[in-house]
């Protein structure tokens, strides 16, 4: 008999997200986004992406269903997004899901959006090695993770206490005067300047810090320091050496989030790093997690970009993943909660 068929639906921010995985295996990922009609805003309106989703959800779910060939009635269980996310998109996402188990007479699985960006790389790469770290960055959450098992056993060590790291990126790339979402002209700009150039702070790096948050992160010190650094420029006249300032800025985020993340990896015992969300995109990040995970001897994994972005495979996964292990399902009055904890 093969392994159950699990519906996955994320609708947390822009994206409309529709997979179907078996087992662990991922028959398709399907995407609608909503990202060119809130870029003209320089963020994501809410009303605008939940009436996205709206129309999006069932040209989604046909679609996904179409490119694997796959009729609906062979749907075994339903996961969705519970949060963390924006209320109404993910109303619009489990009210859809619920929609779909009551129909089916399928069990129903509230997902925790921050693990499935780790537990995507599970349909990539591979089940996990018993314990895995994960770094989950993106424009919403930077948050470290260790995992012992994807639904059951994620414990976050540290996360941001304020800005995330695609955030901070954006916020930048705005008082650069860069478009939005600013982070892929800043790694595009950074790649040509000097990363040295300016000696920007590493937040939460200080002593005083390291016994509180020794893996928790903060960038919006950092962003104010690039802030005050280009007005002085400004006020004195002076060129803004855009490369260097995007370089500089992009190291000191890369240096403490892959810093913290392999002392975290030391101290625990941990082999096996993987990295998720849309800012994994970077290449500083990448550049410089592949070096110091080489020299620390760890294994990095990171998916393919389409899989980092906000998709519905990531879960399909911790769907499948909660189906294999045999957990009682959620409730049908399940409720989305913004800032959903693990
Ligand atoms: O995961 P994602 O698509 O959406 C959220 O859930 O937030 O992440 C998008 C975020 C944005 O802040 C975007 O500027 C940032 O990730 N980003 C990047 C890069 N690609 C995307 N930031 C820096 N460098 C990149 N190459
Ligand atoms: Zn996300």
């Amino acid at each position: 008999m093969s392994a159950p068929l699990v519906l996955g639906i994320e609708t947390s921010c822009d994206e409309t997200g529709v997979a179907l995985a078996r087992g662990e295996e991922l028959l398709v990922d399907a995407v609608a986004s909503s990202m060119d009609e809130h870029a003209r805003y320089g963020g994501i309106i809410p009303e605008v992406a939940s009436r996205a989703h709206l129309e999006a959800m069932v040209p989604t779910i046909r679609r996904a269903l179409a490119e694997a060939d796959v009729d609906l009635g062979e749907v075994d269980a339903i996961a969705v997004t519970a949060g963390p996310g924006l209320v109404g998109p993910l109303t619009i996402g489990a009210a859809a899901a619920k929609a779909l188990a009551v129909g089916l007479g399928v069990p129903l699985y509230g997902v925790n959006h921050v693990i499935g960006h780790a537990a995507v790389d599970e349909l990539v790469h591979g089940p996990f090695p018993d314990r895995v770290m994960a770094l989950v960055v993106s424009g919403g959450h930077s948050s470290l993770l260790m995992v012992d098992d994807i639904v059951t056993g994620v414990t976050e060590l540290g996360s941001t206490l304020d800005d995330a790291a695609g955030e901070a990126f954006d916020k930048v790339g705005r008082l650069l005067g860069l478009p939005y979402p600013g982070g892929p002209h800043i790694d595009r700009l950074a790649r040509e300047g000097d990363r040295e150039a300016i000696r920007f702070p590493r937040g939460l790096t200080a002593p005083k810090d390291q016994a509180k948050h020794a893996y928790d992160f903060s960038f919006s010190g950092l962003k104010t320091a690039v802030a005050r650094w280009v007005e002085a420029r400004q006020d004195a006249g002076q060129e803004i050496p855009v490369a260097d300032v995007a370089a500089s800025f992009a190291y000191s985020v890369a240096d403490v989030l892959t810093a913290k993340t392999i002392a975290a990896c030391r101290r625990h015992g941990v082999e096996t790093l993987v990295i998720g969300g849309g800012f994994s995109a970077n290449s500083q990040l990448r550049d410089l997690a592949a070096e110091r995970c080489a020299e620390a001897g760890i294994e990095l994994r990171i998916p393919p970009i389409r899989y980092c972005t906000d998709n519905g495979a990531m879960i399909a996964a911790v769907g499948a993943a909660a189906v294999r292990r045999g957990l009682a399902p959620s409730d049908l009055d399940l409720a989305v909660d913004s800032s959903m904890p693990l």
